[in-house]
């Protein structure tokens, strides 16, 4: 029989959670972030210049010429760069990428104006008030073209894939003859609009070259530093190892930081030509051009259900847009597929190239809108058979992924459902709406289901631990303000049995082992994952270390030995990691990669929502008095970031349902909001007690850690659930989001 080392455990109790690890310097001011890199923390002897980036002012057309004649007179203006002196640059693309965000993306290349709001020029001077002056004197002339901006049905094109990989059309069963036999149908469209970006912190980036001009260090705010760093160095025809990205706290990133954008580019393009660190930040207005926004959508759902509530044909054909010279699908019907075991299910995707800025993901990107029309779908068949909407959902759960026709790999949809009702008192409901009046305000519930597929992307990790004892953890993984630095360090410690303060997490710097970065909520397993295995290794050399012919655990199993308190045991004689450790350290790697549990298993995470609106019959005002969500995902890390996250996705579903949206100009092409005075996301005094919480589950097959992502399942059918809720105060059903109070009145 073999002697083998116990796997590390995965079960350390964990109470309530525990704080984020870099909290406190956050809170204090003292993390620095993009804008903020002084001369000193840079290393250069001179503080960084500033470039301010000049914006069109039209959407589509020529850019025939710019008089920079002001800006290069200006006192304190280092350079103006345009067209006219930007460097050689690869061309954009490719167009179809498995990653997309490591494609090269040039800026001030060509005379094609594009979007409104695409940047044109950089001034760059000592001061930001300089840049900023120098850049409003710099007057442009453009032939101007009439833009495409709004989705229309004639001119859309069916996309070849989703994004490079997924089939735009998926379908089992009989639609039409499904569909046709059901006792009730649903016919409807939803809508869906444009959607801003708002992280806490604006893109920003700080570059400083070597001497030679031949190493670049971006000092930036970035969600995969890996892909920033081959699309930089692609787009400035370098070698990936001549670009480094450095990126340590990143002030919110929900997806709008998963690009890079010309911040970094000019910001690297101009410190080269300056010889001199250069940094480059967006003003909040420029954010809502210069980077990424969620597509407008327009999605047609039909449900065909027998008199039982069995679904017997589901149709979900989605129209959604990409920048003209982008091709990004909106992936809006990928929970269709999976969520309800229906008999015939088919989904389809179209997509229009217009003028404006690219589209790419932003919080549950597909999911977080379509799950708006399946849901909100579900409520109206639900309603019209007189049936209770909790009950139609469960009479239709599945341990079968319908469409991949797979197990899932675990599913407590039904457990969600059931807890999330019991929490939230569904019982006491009326279902028939319009009945619960209080003065003014018209009161209901609503509910919907929640689901985000989980994904493991490739990742390594590198540890250290000292003589002293000290472990340190490498990888150039990000933490967008989800957690990450403490869960890692949390992973790290309960595989090792070091105590966390003796665990330092560097992350957030190319220089260390690659990382999947955090989005689409794969950070944590990927990235931890990685690290677990690190740790695994290194726990079998010490272990080996220690039971050699002279080792201090000389012929003792490997079976037999565990890790806690810095120490390895048998339980009668411990041993500090200590004097096991090469004098120079111990070092060992790690990774993960998608295995052949990500092809024979259907894993997602899994929720239910439960919302009570109060909708003023006088001003069509609605108000969230107080929301449910209840969701399973595997192990959970950390009880206290894992809570944040699943609220931070539900007060997102509140700005969604209610406020969020970001009309074009037809004629001018330019976004209407572009600042948070316009924009309005939900606030403080908009969001309500929210009751939040994960059961307990077994994940058996996802990765080392048994867990499944939790950053986006929060948001997946939250909006939903206060549509559905406010259907059920006053009767009016909107399919046109947000649910404004004109659209009540
Ligand atoms: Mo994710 S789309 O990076 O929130």
């Amino acid at each position: 029989m073999t002697d083998t080392l116990p796997k590390a455990p995965l079960d350390t109790p964990f109470g309530p959670g525990i704080d984020r690890v870099e909290g406190p310097l956050k809170v204090t001011g003292t993390a620095p972030y993009a804008n903020e890199h002084t001369a000193r923390r840079i290393g250069s002897p001179t503080h960084p210049l500033v470039g301010f980036m000049v914006l069109s002012t039209i959407a589509k057309g020529r850019l025939v010429s710019l008089d920079t004649t002001a800006a290069r007179t200006s006192p304190g203006v280092r350079l103006v760069l345009t067209r006219d002196n930007a460097p050689p640059q690869n061309d954009w693309g490719p167009l179809v990428a498995r990653d997309r965000f490591a494609r090269s993306q040039p800026a001030l290349h060509d005379d094609r104006i594009r979007f409104f709001g695409q940047p044109v020029a950089l001034v760059v001077a000592d001061t930001l008030e300089t840049a900023r002056a120098a850049a409003q004197t710099i007057s442009a002339t453009y032939e101007p073209e009439t833009p495409a901006v709004t989705l229309d049905e004639k001119t859309a094109i069916i996309p070849p894939t989703l994004n490079g990989f997924k089939p735009t059309r998926t379908s089992i069963g009989d639609f039409r003859n499904s569909y046709a036999a059901s006792a009730a149908k649903l016919d409807v469209t939803y809508e869906t609009p444009h959607q801003s970006h708002a992280q806490m912190e604006p893109h920003a980036t700080t570059a400083l070259w070597d001497a030679n001009g031949e190493h670049v260090t971006l000092w930036t705010s970035n969600q995969i530093l890996n892909s920033a760093q081959k699309g930089i160095a692609s787009t400035l025809q370098l070698k990936p190892e001549q670009v480094r990205i450095v990126g340590l706290y990143v002030g919110g990133g929900f997806g709008g930081k998963l690009p890079w954008f010309d911040d970094a580019l000019l910001a690297a393009i101009a410190a080269r030509m300056l010889k001199c660190p250069v940094r480059v930040a967006m003003t909040r207005q420029q954010m809502f051009t210069a980077t990424t926004h969620r597509t407008a959508t327009r999605q047609r759902i039909r449900i065909g259900a027998a008199r039982d509530g069995h679904l017997r044909a589901i149709a979900h054909d989605a129209l959604s847009h990409c920048a003209s010279f982008d091709n990004f699908v909106e992936d809006t019907t990928t929970i269709t597929r999976g969520l309800y075991g229906a008999d015939a299910i088919t989904t389809s995707a179209l997509l229009n190239k217009l003028d404006l800025p690219r589209s790419d993901s932003m919080r549950a990107p597909g999911d977080a809108v379509g799950m708006i029309a399946l849901e909100c779908g579900l409520d109206e068949i639900a309603h019209t058979l007189g049936m209770d909407p909790v009950a139609l959902r469960l009479a239709n759960d599945t341990q079968t992924d319908p469409t991949a026709k797979r197990p899932f790999s675990s599913r407590k949809l039904a457990e969600c459902l059931r807890t999330g009702a019991t929490r939230f008192n569904w019982s006491a409901r009326n279902p028939t709406p319009g009945q619960h009046r209080e003065g003014e305000w018209l009161i209901g519930t609503g509910m919907a289901s929640a689901m985000r597929y989980n994904l493991v992307r490739p990742s390594q990790a590198e540890i250290i631990l000292s003589q002293t004892g000290h472990l340190t953890v490498r990888m150039a993984m990000t933490d967008p303000g989800t957690g990450t630095i403490t869960i890692l360090a949390r992973i790290a410690s309960e595989a090792t049995g070091i105590p966390p303060d003796r665990i330092t997490v560097t992350i957030g710097d190319t220089d260390f082992p690659p990382a999947a970065g955090s989005g689409g909520s794969f950070g944590a397993e990927s990235a931890g994952s990685a690290l677990y295995n690190a740790c695994e290794t290194l726990r079998l050399r010490l272990a080996r270390t220690a039971t050699t012919e002279n080792g201090p655990l000389a012929n003792i199993p490997l079976s037999t030995l565990s890790f806690s308190n810095a120490s390895l045991t048998n339980g009668t004689k411990t041993i500090p990691l200590t004097q096991l450790v090469p004098r120079d350290g111990l070092t060992t790697q790690g990774s993960i990669k998608p295995g052949n549990e990500a092809k024979d298993w259907s894993q997602a995470s899994f929720g239910a929502h439960f919302a009570e609106v109060a909708v003023s019959a006088v001003t069509g005002e609605t108000r969230v008095r107080r929301m449910t969500g209840v969701f399973a995902c595997g192990r959970i890390l950390n009880a206290r970031t894992a809570r944040s996250q699943a609220i931070g996705g539900m007060i997102w579903g509140i700005s969604a349902a209610l406020f969020e949206a970001n009309p074009v100009d037809p004629r001018s092409g330019q976004f209407t909001a572009r600042d948070l005075a316009n924009y309005h996301v939900a606030s403080h005094a908009d969001a309500p007690h929210i009751d939040a919480t994960f059961l307990p589950e077994d994940e058996p097959v996802s990765n080392p850690l048994h867990i499944k992502g939790i950053g986006e399942v929060g948001i997946c059918g939250a909006p939903a659930a206060i549509g559905n809720a406010i259907f059920n105060a006053t009767g009016i059903r909107i399919r046109n989001f947000p649910i404004t109070p004109d659209k009540l009145l």
